[in-house]
């Protein structure tokens, strides 16, 4: 996984826990350079799990609650690294480009990176519906990330999702 997913969470942290709080964590757990990560080195997935599950021990927060509050925080954060690869201001048609543009790019510039892959069903100006397919499970973080978008550009929307099963976990993004 990449550097930036894990030093942007430590920024969430400190900024709504405090450094202390932080700290405690990353002493109770076994990190690479223990837990000192650059934003463009590449790190284990599980590192990142095992990081949230201590916050969830700590916080008491449920894990798909933390992951949803980082996703909305991480996409202004991961839309500052690359600017250049935001085309529309459009939410329902810059998710549609996260699948068919922004990821491929990001796959080129990173070819480490291990990125989800978006089962598009359907589109049309009002609704935007596709199954998030990925190994990581990583589908509440993508919940927060839409609704990152929806306030990055001051576009109301309703985000409906649904159970994983063979195909994924479904997408319904609503304009509201
Ligand atoms: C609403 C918009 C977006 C959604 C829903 C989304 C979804 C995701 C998800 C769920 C992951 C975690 C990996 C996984 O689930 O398999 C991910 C990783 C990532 N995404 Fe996106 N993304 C969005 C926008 C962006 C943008 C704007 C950029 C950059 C300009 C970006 C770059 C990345 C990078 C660098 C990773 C990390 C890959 C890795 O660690 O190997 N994403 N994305």
């Amino acid at each position: 996984m990449r550097g930036i997913i894990f030093t942007e969470l430590y920024e969430l942290v400190e900024e709504k826990f405090g450094f202390e709080f932080l700290d405690d964590i990353l002493m109770d757990l076994e990190l690479t350079n223990d837990g000192a990560y650059s934003a463009t080195g590449n790190y284990p997935f599980s590192e990142l799990l095992n990081i949230v599950v201590k916050l969830h021990e700590h916080s008491k927060i449920p894990i798909p609650d933390l992951l949803e509050v980082f996703g909305e925080y991480l996409f202004t954060r991961l839309l500052s690294m690359h600017p250049e690869l935001a085309k529309t201001e459009n939410v329902l048609d810059f998710l549609e480009q996260v699948e068919t543009y922004i990821h491929v790019e990001v796959q080129k510039l990173y070819p480490d990176a291990e990125l989800p892959k978006f089962d598009i069903v359907s589109k049309d100006d009002h609704s935007f519906k596709f199954y998030y397919v990925s190994s990581k499970k990583l589908h509440h973080l993508a919940k927060g990330l839409i609704q990152g978008l929806s306030n990055h550009y001051k576009q109301p929307i309703e985000i409906k999702m649904g159970q994983e099963d063979d195909k994924g976990v479904f997408f319904e993004v609503t304009r509201i």
